[in-house]
């Protein structure tokens, strides 16, 4: 058989990107680049025939790594081109190991155990035939009621941004060739987290300005930092679906940012544009996403069907095809996919394994949230307690501990709080169980009085509710974010026992606990923590570990506050406890103007009942002596703010110390506090430090009227201390520098 295409290249030895890429794109016909731009799901039973006829640039959804190396031989072997598949897969956090879902990785703040995590999944994965995921979701995520922001990394730009490069870094390595490498997507570009009312798949409008300081800044550092390849959103942006959006894709991803790599529709999300109503049909469809630019159609064939037909009239120009085939095949030369296309599966070492455990038991550690511990009843001592209730439909499942996107995980590799707690305190406690309810969702109440026995007769009780995996992820939103089903009427029996309530909750996104809080001793917030959730809850109820996590999400009091996030704007009339007023207080037919007149709800609290930022530990922080180095600098030049950091309780333990600024004023209103930077100290009892920051003038820069990244000059406060509420404030002036 004579050699094809990309085996006669593959013989010319030493031919750099540039020259592979235009020798093999000079080589293909119409068809074929086509073909190059159109990803099959894996249950299309004509797809071997379609690879052998170079229809396919890339598979999603094979896993079995014997039909995906059969796959890359007919693509490699019995193809004309010979050119090689990109096969993709969600490997959101994790593959086979499952670390905590995305949210609960960024309440770490560990931009290290995020890269490691990353990079453990690429592992597993490639070794799986897996060469690209489309991950990170680095969406802005301000409303708790939309099920995907599970998958997102917050609700703050700086820290989404910070985190989704440190994903990036672990998904692609040092070097894409290398074999445990694969491609990173950043998703959803751009907006989606803004869908109207939390409901996916909803429309968003966002002003111009608010996309470029919020929603665009995580996507820009992601192609700084060399990710491969942008996934454009199912979602309507301000009337024109970003799959069709040739001023997001083209104006700004391609031509000021000056973005090269591959950019993916979302799934079918070319032919949803009829469903928008932006495009009448499929033809017109096709059109529109092409000249915006989407690169490659995935799991629907309107480009197969109808690009030919724009090229025959001339509405497309071939070298617009062959530049959007280009950054495909170059992909796959980064992937080194030419050259290695076939994976053997590597048993992992015990080494290899171990570490995979190990670590998914740290992030998982690190990314549990306390939100309460009065009287210090936590940590729990197993030499102190003879008895333990465990209560509550999570506390052994193993597979709701996961959370969503877990397609390829090793489900009985779970391990659960119940079977964690039991091991830890061996024969020196006597440990009960009850579900109290057979889901997160039920109302049967049948099993309240067998968990009311239990915990009557415990010293204390571990209750652990919360969400199951399916209700939060994709397509997965809820109006209401109180702990679902009868779980609030399974905490009320418990409370009325008198018996000391510790309760742990795994959810996929903050859960409205305002009601529950009077009712509970302790609050171990653990989203869905992984794998190794239940060793790491338990490391962290018995004072094996010091809870470390903080909130990358602002918990709401109830959803009537959504959207409430830290960075909101000062507004002309501010809330302030002196000017509220709340509803049972106003005096029947009080005169209209007689009241507070500021930004709030008369029947809530305006602030959240957690902010942004917030965490307890076993030991005390305390924040003293904000300095600055310079109250007055110029342009180009940078500010050190420290504080000095003091572990005054009794517990080695480490701190996030966070940095907030305020720009005080802009041509553009600026929100009341902006995150600048953080740090994970560790920090034994009885010492301080000094936590330094630096600032340069470009990091308070943001997109002014016209739509520029600029610095203005003038007065800036900046806050260090634990969370976004802190008040240990100083201030500095940003000047013009002298021409
Ligand atoms: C989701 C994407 C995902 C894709 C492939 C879509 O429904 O929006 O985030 O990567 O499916 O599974």
């Amino acid at each position: 058989m004579p050699a094809n295409i990309c085996q006669q290249l593959n013989k010319a030895k030493n031919l750099d990107k540039e020259s592979y890429v235009s020798s093999l794109l000079s080589q293909m016909t119409l068809k074929e680049k086509i073909g190059q731009m159109s990803q099959f799901n894996n249950d299309d039973d004509k797809l071997a025939t379609a690879i052998k006829n170079d229809d396919v640039g890339s598979v999603i959804n094979e896993v079995d790594l014997d039909i995906i190396n059969e796959f890359q031989r007919i693509a490699t072997k019995e193809s004309r081109l010979g050119i090689p598949l990109l096969i993709g897969r969600d490997v959101i956090h994790g593959y086979n190991t499952i670390f905590p879902i995305p949210l609960a990785q960024a309440a770490s703040w560990s931009t290290e155990l995020v890269e490691t995590s990353a990079n453990l999944a690429a592992i597993e994965s490639s070794n799986n035939g897996i060469n690209w995921t489309f991950a990170p979701m680095i969406d802005i995520s301000r409303d708790p009621r939309w099920g995907r922001i599970a998958e997102s990394l917050g609700e703050d730009p700086y820290l989404c941004s910070t985190l989704g490069v440190a994903m990036v870094k672990g998904f692609q390595g040092n070097n894409l060739a290398n074999k445990t490498s694969i491609a990173a997507c950043a998703k959803h570009f751009a907006g989606y987290g803004a869908s109207e009312s939390g409901r996916d798949y909803n429309t968003t409008n966002i002003p111009e300005n608010e996309l470029r300081n919020v929603y665009l800044p995580p996507f820009k550092a992601l192609a700084d930092a060399g990710v491969s390849t942008f996934m454009a959103s199912f979602s309507d942006l301000n009337g024109v679906p970003v799959t069709g959006n040739s001023w997001l894709l083209n104006d700004i991803l391609r031509d000021e940012w000056q973005y090269n790599g591959l950019v993916v529709s979302d799934w079918e999300s070319i032919p949803q544009l009829v469903t928008h109503g932006f495009c009448e049909d499929e033809k017109s469809a096709a059109f529109e996403a092409c000249q915006a630019g989407v690169d490659m159609e995935m799991a629907s064939d309107t480009y197969a069907k109808n690009l030919p037909s724009f090229i025959q009239e001339n509405k497309i120009s071939i070298e617009q095809i062959d530049t959007m085939v280009s950054r495909l095949l170059k992909l796959k030369f980064d992937l080194g996919l030419f050259e290695n296309h076939f994976t053997e599966s590597r048993n992992p070492t015990e080494h290899l394994k171990n570490t995979y455990l190990n670590v998914a038991k740290e992030v998982a550690t690190k990314s549990c949230v306390l939100l309460k511990n009065d009287k210090q009843i936590l940590p729990l001592c197993k030499t102190k307690i003879s008895s333990l209730a465990v209560i509550g439909p999570l506390a052994d499942d193993g597979y709701e501990q996961l959370g969503t996107w877990i397609f390829d995980a090793k489900i009985n590799q779970s391990v659960t709080c119940l079977d964690a707690i039991k091991d830890y305190v061996g024969n020196t406690v006597d440990v009960k169980f009850n579900e109290g309810l057979e889901t997160s969702r039920s109302n049967n109440q049948d099993s309240f009085e067998e968990a009311v026995k239990i915990a009557l007769s415990s010293d204390v009780a571990v209750m652990i509710v919360g969400e199951e995996a399916i209700l939060s992820g994709e397509a997965h939103c809820r109006s209401n974010i109180d702990l679902p089903g009868c779980q609030e009427q399974l905490i009320d029996a418990i409370h009325k026992t008198g018996t000391p309530i510790v309760l742990v909750i795994m959810a996929g996104r903050p859960i409205t606990l305002e009601k529950i809080l009077p009712k509970v001793d302790a609050i171990l917030f653990a989203w869905h923590p992984g794998t190794m959730g239940g060793p790491a809850i338990t490391d962290l109820l018995f004072g094996e570990a010091c809870p470390s996590g903080k909130l990358p999400v602002t918990f709401p009091r109830n959803v009537g506050q959504i959207p409430l996030y830290y960075g909101q704007k000062n507004t002309g009339r501010p809330a302030s406890d002196a000017t509220f007023v709340d509803i049972n207080d106003i005096e029947v037919r009080a005169p209209q103007t007689s009241l507070g007149m500021t930004s709030t709800h008369l029947d809530t609290h305006f602030s959240p009942l957690f902010p942004f930022g917030f965490g307890l530990s076993y030991t005390q922080f305390e924040y003293t002596n904000i300095q600055v180095n310079m109250h007055s600098f110029s342009m180009g030049e940078s500010v050190e703010v420290s504080a000095t950091l003091s572990n005054v309780g009794s517990v080695d333990a480490e701190e996030i110390v966070q940095l907030y600024i305020r720009d005080l004023v802009g041509s553009v209103t600026r929100p009341v506090k902006e995150l600048k930077g953080f740090q994970r100290i560790y920090l034994p009892a009885g010492q301080s430090k000094t936590v330094v920051f630096k600032v340069h003038t470009d990091e308070l820069a943001f997109y002014n009227r016209q739509m520029k990244l600029n610095t203005e000059p003038g007065l800036f406060n900046a806050w260090i201390g634990s969370n976004s509420a802190t008040e240990l404030k100083a201030v500095f002036e940003v000047v013009l520098t002298p021409e």
